[in-house]
């Protein structure tokens, strides 16, 4: 499984990369209110750190106006792919900007039927939310599975890109239903390295070993 990080947080993504955990980076307006910075910006920087795709989005709603924002955003780096929501004409933009030779990340997936058709418009990823779905009672990680049934018994190559991830239990039952990717916040993707089994057992191996009186020389 790949690991996105969904942040527009220089600094954190860079302590997952330095650490080889981040295959990509996904980003929303909603984030980019959140670091305080100019989207151009901020993008450009996250870029040129990261060498897999970094998903930034259009805010227009109008297919010609998306295509356009499309077309600027991806000038930003080669790595850019353009994030469209899963509307009619998000649809139409990403068609026409994948064809264009864009990355397209089809975003605010919430059903199966919705993923099938980013599909047939050429998405690269499709992004269904699950800890959206999760809040309103619904279960995430059956879209997760229908849409991989879906993909599966087409061929299609548009990637599960599991997103609106609020927990480590989120990223590996995603992992076991076989979504590609996982985008998910810094602190869920740390939390994943925690058990308190682990921080039992160390704590006793360290007290038996200063009983030791022992140093590693
Ligand atoms: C995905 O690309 C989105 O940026 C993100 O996962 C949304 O997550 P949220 O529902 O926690 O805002």
């Amino acid at each position: 499984m790949k690991f996105f990080v969904d942040t527009a947080d220089v600094a954190a993504i860079r302590e997952l990369n330095d650490l080889g955990m981040v295959d990509g980076v996904t980003t929303n307006p909603s984030l980019i209110l959140k670091s305080g910075r100019d989207i151009r910006e901020v993008t450009q920087e996250i870029c040129e750190m990261i060498e897999g795709p970094v998903s930034a989005e259009v805010v227009a709603t109008e297919a010609p106006a998306m295509i356009e924002e499309g077309r600027k955003l991806a000038q930003i780096a080669p790595n850019i792919a353009v994030k469209v929501p899963l509307t009619w004409d998000g649809l139409k933009a990403c068609k026409a900007l994948t064809g264009e030779g864009h990355m397209v990340n089809v975003t605010l997936c919430f059903s199966a039927a919705q993923a099938l058709l980013a599909a047939k418009a050429g998405a690269t990823f499709i992004s269904p939310f699950i800890g959206r779905l999760d809040d309103i009672n619904l279960d995430g990680m059956e879209l997760i599975a229908d849409i991989r049934t879906i993909y599966d018994n087409y061929g299609f190559g548009t990637e599960i890109l599991a997103a609106s991830i609020r927990s480590v239990n989120h990223v590996t039952t995603a992992a076991k239903i076989g979504a590609d990717i996982a985008t998910a916040p810094p602190e869920v993707l740390k939390k994943m390295a925690a058990h308190p089994l682990t921080d039992k057992g160390l704590a006793t191996f360290l007290q038996d070993w200063e009983k030791t009186g022992q140093k590693i020389v």
